[in-house]
This record gives C-alpha cells, sequence and structure tokens, in this order.
C-alpha cells in the first residue's frame, strides 16, 4: 500500500528516518514517498490498461510541481496547466473557469521542463511531445465544460484567438457516490455540470461551432467512492446518452469518466484499482473495439487524484501539550484544522501513530482502528486553532506520547496541504519528498515575514 514503515520502533519513508525529517526542516511538515506515487500509478495504468485511458491526475489534490513532475515523466496528463504537462494531456476542469484561465488554456504551450536529463528530452523531441514550440501554441486536450454560459464563453473566446479546441459536456448521471455529502457531485441537484436533456440540446446547438468542437462527455461522480458499482451504474448512463448524441448526430469521440477511486485510510475496505477496472473495462471496451473496427476516434480519460497521492504522503506533527480536563484527555499538536482540513470537514479518519514506540507498540498494521486496552490511552488529537471544531482526531487509542514527541498522521497526501490554510496567523507547513535514502524539501516552510510580505504599506 505504501513505504512507511516501522523498523525497530521507528518510523521510516522509503530508506529515511521521518524523525531526520523533522529535525531538517521542522513540524508540521508533509512527507512524500516518490516510490509510493509511482506504486499507485502503476496499479491504475495496469488495471485500466486495456482502455488505453489518457490518465489525468487531478493535480487539485497534491499540486506541489515537485510531486507532478515525476507524474508528467511517467506519461501522466493534468486537469490543470502545470508542471511542463504536454497541453495535449490537459483536461481543464472547474466549475468557475475566468476568462483569463481560458484564454491561458486556449494558448498552451509545451515548455520543455528543465529538469529533465538530456536522454529524456531527446525522447521527447522524438516522440513529437515538443513540436509546439512558444511561436506555436495550440489548446489543451478538452475543456470539461460545466455550463451552457462557459460553453459560449469559450466558443467566443476562441474565435477571438483564432483557435479551435475540443470541449466535453460534464453531465450528472444522477447517481449518488462518495464518501461524505460534500464530496458527493453527481446528484441532480449539485452544482455541477449540465442535465443530460440539456447536453443533448447543446451537442447540438455547438454542431457547426468552427471554433469548438463538442464532441466530448464528461462526468465525476464524486469522491472517496469505495465502491465500484456507483460507477457500473454512471458508465452505463454516460454510455446511454453518447447513444442518444449519436442518433442525434453528435458523435462522441472524447469519454472522460472523471476520478473518485477511493483511498485506503483505515480499514482496508477501499478496493484497489483492479476492483474498479474490473467493472468499468469490461462496459467500454466494446466502444473502443468497435470504434477501432470502423477507423472512429474514441478517447478514455480518467482524472485519479486521491488514490495516487494519498497513501503516498504522510503529516508529521509535534506534540506541544497534554492536558486532562473534564475526565478527558487531550493531545495538543502544531498541526490543526489549518494543516489538515479533512477531520473537521468531513469529519474524515486518519490513523496515526507516534513516529518512535517501543516494540510492543508498533502497529501491526494501519488498517485497524485500535482500541484501548490498558496500556493505549484515549485522547482528543487537537490543533492550536481557536475553534472547537478544530481537531484532528476523537477518542483515538494511543500509545503514551509526551511534549516534543512526533506523530504520524498517515494517508495525508492528497487534499492535506492542498487545503491547509494560514487561518489564525499559522505559516503554511513544509513539504518534503523522499526517494530511496534521500530526502529533498519541495516548500520551505512559510514565515511570518513571508505573510505580511502580501499586505500594502498604504
Ligand atoms: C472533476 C474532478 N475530477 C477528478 C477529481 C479527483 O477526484 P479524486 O481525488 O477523488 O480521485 C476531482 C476531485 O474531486 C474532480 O472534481
Amino acid at each position: 500500500m505504501d513505504h512507511f514503515a516501522y523498523r525497530n520502533g521507528r518510523l521510516a519513508c522509503e530508506g529515511v528516518d521521518v524523525e531526520s525529517i523533522a529535525h531538517a526542516v521542522g513540524t508540521p511538515t508533509y512527507v512524500y514517498s516518490a516510490a509510493t506515487l509511482t506504486l499507485h500509478v502503476k496499479r491504475l495504468a495496469e488495471a485500466f490498461a486495456p482502455i488505453e485511458p489518457l490518465m489525468c491526475f487531478a493535480v487539485k489534490c497534491c499540486p506541489n510541481v515537485h510531486v507532478l513532475r515525476p507524474l508528467v515523466d511517467m506519461g501522466l496528463g493534468m486537469d490543470v496547466l502545470a508542471a511542463g504537462c504536454d497541453p495535449s494531456k490537459i483536461v481543464f476542469a472547474g466549475v468557475g473557469k475566468t476568462e483569463a484561465e481560458i484564454r491561458a488554456a486556449l494558448a498552451a504551450h509545451i515548455a520543455t521542463p528543465a529538469h529533465l536529463t538530456p536522454d529524456a528530452r531527446a525522447a521527447r523531441a522524438l516522440s513529437g511531445a515538443d513540436a509546439s514550440t512558444a511561436d506555436s501554441p495550440r489548446p489543451i486536450a478538452c475543456f470539461n465544460v460545466e455550463s451552457e454560459g462557459e460553453l459560449e464563453a469559450i466558443a467566443r473566446i476562441a474565435r477571438q484567438m483564432g483557435v479551435r479546441c475540443r470541449a466535453a459536456l460534464r453531465v450528472n448521471p444522477g447517481v449518488k457516490a462518495g464518501g461524505h455529502a460534500y464530496i458527493t457531485t453527481a446528484d441532480t441537484h449539485s452544482k455541477f455540470g449540465v442535465s443530460p436533456e440539456h447536453a443533448l440540446e447543446l451537442f447540438k446547438r455547438f454542431a457547426h461551432d468552427a471554433h469548438v468542437q463538442v464532441d466530448g462527455l464528461h462526468m465525476h461522480i464524486g469522491s472517496s467512492i469505495l465502491t465500484p458499482e456507483p460507477y457500473a451504474e454512471a458508465v452505463r448512463r454516460l454510455l446511454a446518452l453518447a447513444d442518444q448524441a449519436s442518433a442525434a448526430g453528435a458523435p462522441i469521440r472524447w469519454l472522460d469518466i472523471g476520478g473518485g477511486f477511493g483511498a485506503d485510510y483505515h480499514t482496508g475496505d477501499a478496493p484497489g484499482a483492479e476492483a474498479f477496472a474490473r467493472v468499468i473495462v469490461p462496459l467500454i471496451k466494446p466502444r473502443l473495439d468497435t470504434a477501432r473496427a470502423r477507423g472512429e476516434e474514441l478517447r478514455i480519460v480518467i482524472e485519479p487524484g486521491r488514490t495516487i497521492a494519498a497513501n503516498a504522503g504522510l503529516l508529521l506533527t509535534r506534540v506541544q501539550y497534554i492536558k486532562h480536563a473534564a475526565g478527558k484527555k487531550y493531545i495538543v499538536t502544531d498541526a490543526g484544522m489549518q494543516t489538515l482540513l479533512r477531520p473537521s470537514l468531513y469529519q474524515a479518519f486518519h490513523f496515526m501513530w507516534p513516529t518512535r514506540v517501543g516494540p510492543q507498540h508498533e502497529p501491526p498494521t494501519r488498517t485497524e482502528r485500535p482500541t484501548v486496552d490498558g496500556v493505549l490511552e484515549a485522547a482528543d488529537v487537537v490543533g492550536p486553532v481557536c475553534e472547537s471544531g478544530d481537531f484532528l482526531a476523537k477518542d483515538r487509542a494511543l500509545p503514551p506520547v509526551a511534549p516534543g514527541d512526533l506523530i504520524a498522521i498517515f494517508a495525508a497526501g492528497a487534499y492535506g496541504m492542498s487545503m491547509a490554510s494560514r487561518y489564525n496567523s499559522h505559516c503554511l507547513p513544509a513539504e518534503v519528498l523522499v526517494r530511496g535514502e534521500s530526502m529533498t524539501t519541495i516548500r520551505r516552510r512559510e514565515t511570518i515575514d513571508d505573510q505580511l510580505a502580501h499586505e500594502l504599506t498604504v
């Protein structure tokens, strides 16, 4: 599942003792394992190989460019302009795209990433990836369109710029899926996408537009989805809609089924990529085969985020105080809702454990919720923010800890740092990427001076 493991009572990320990371950069700090990122990308790629999808990483879940670059080098696309990614592998998602963002996406440039080795540069050149230069910008692969107004804006701006682009209409298949109401997105009453009926009208309306080729369908039914069934239902509905569009003279050439595959946070209940693929691939593969046999274009896209990044990262935090009040124990840490919002926002569970423990306390597996057993003690793990909703865990059984000890909060690689804030004037945490025996600080800790630098002297 990941490359974080206890050895002789001390937690290591790949070949690096995590305590040495805290000594080098302080806390709170997000620590990512490059090998774990690679592992999850490979699993997805293998599972979905029969439908050869373009895999566009959901950048919002872990946007550090040093995390994105290795993914780009592995051939992944992205869901926003990022990290020197070839525009032909970028789909642009988002409900409120601004005019400036649409313009930038219509004039995307292929920047050869400076970090590439000469061999990798040569390979890119041979593959034609660098054929477009700053003088010949071309639009991204596809806009995932959320409303009629947005489609009109894209068509207008593309006309002004004299370019042609592709658009996929995001539809709400009306399927309920997702780990929490806030991350359920395909319900009929959600702000996302358009209804299937509206999509059919838009396909007709834009059938002959010279600047926007509306021949894609997109869905993203939610996040943290733990069973493949909602995909089966939603994909069936999407394919039925594609048939209706074809019958109405608008054949679908681009089918994006979104992301949302759950990650394993605690109980081993998140199925692997294979389980999702087992349900999705047989529904889509016949379409693909038929399209190929007829010489027609049909591209499949997936947009995974959490399932790649969640288990590739942990949050390191230091215990500040232990407090007892009204029969309850509180462990006060330097991380809180400003560092990792998921527990407060979604009541999400994150397994956490001290980074250094006696042999009897090494967690045998992180897939279990330990119970209080006379040695472990129940405590609320809380942050420094002035909100009662500021907690990382409630009534959690943990080995005894003292001020100064480090706690690792696991499965924090997705929607962790990307949701961190400066609330209560806290500085944004540092980020570290581990590769084998080496660690690199990929984002330095913010300082109060950094924060004040944005405030103008008037
Ligand atoms: C449109 C879209 N695609 C993909 C994703 C990625 O979802 P996940 O990280 O759950 O795979 C999201 C996130 O919610 C999204 O909004």
